[in-house]
């Protein structure tokens, strides 16, 4: 089977009755609300909050109803996809463009589950270009500081247009090779005026579930 289906799927019976359930986005998680949708329809009783535009339109188009992430206290468990993960268990997100819903939610989760395959699994975090969310207003200030910094920015497109966020923000992706100290980075960013989150997600998630071609395996956080 597919890992990724392998992983979203198994993610599902970490689901209870009476739950409010953030759901991800991306094409691992897609698999975890197909199998929701399922149980919905077997009698399960959730609440649902959504981390993306493309989450809430896939999600409803199967029968679940998305709860505005307003309207809710907090969340009980959260599933989501990463597009790379470490030792310790910390990761980069936003490859679907999505980083910003996707951490508001997730600091709101009592519990949070990322559903990935064998091929985000990384000794060190940085192979993989660091997204992160900008006001449009400054994205060319923003950009030359990241310039200055050596840290290869490149302002993310689609069809040689500027993509623009659910928030209405720009991304920019940082190509860096190597990030050996993710804390800094995260700090160093967070201070730049301008910068509205990064796809630096660190101690965030309690659970990842990994598939590969031989089954899924879960690590905890200890
Ligand atoms: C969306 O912005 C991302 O954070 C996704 O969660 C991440 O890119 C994983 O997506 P896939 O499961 O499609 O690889």
């Amino acid at each position: 089977m597919d890992s990724k289906k392998l992983a979203g799927e198994k993610a599902v019976e970490f689901i209870e009755d009476g739950m409010i359930v953030g759901l991800g986005t991306g094409s691992t998680v897609y698999y975890s609300i197909l199998k929701l949708s399922e149980k919905i329809k077997s009698g399960l009783k959730i609440k649902a909050v959504s981390t993306s535009n493309s989450t809430t339109q896939i999600a409803e188009s199967l029968g679940i109803t998305i709860v505005p992430f307003n309207e809710v206290d907090c969340v009980d468990l959260t599933i989501d996809g990463a597009d790379e993960v470490d030792s310790s268990m910390n990761g980069i997100k936003g490859g679907g463009g999505a980083l910003l819903y996707e951490k508001l939610v997730a600091l709101s989760s009592k519990k949070v589950i990322w559903v990935v395959d064998e091929s985000k699994i990384v000794n060190t975090l940085g192979k993989y270009s660091l997204p992160i969310e900008v006001i449009p207003f400054a994205h060319h200030h923003i950009f030359k500081k990241l310039e200055n910094l050596n840290m290869n920015p490149v302002i993310r497109k689609i069809n040689n247009d500027i993509y623009i966020t659910d928030g209405n923000h720009y991304i920019i992706d940082l190509f860096l090779k190597n990030i050996e100290k993710p804390y800094e980075l995260e700090n160093q960013l967070r201070l730049i005026s301008g910068i509205v989150d990064t796809g630096l997600f660190l101690d965030v998630a309690d659970f990842i579930i990994i598939g590969g071609k031989d089954g899924v395996r879960v690590i905890n956080r200890k």
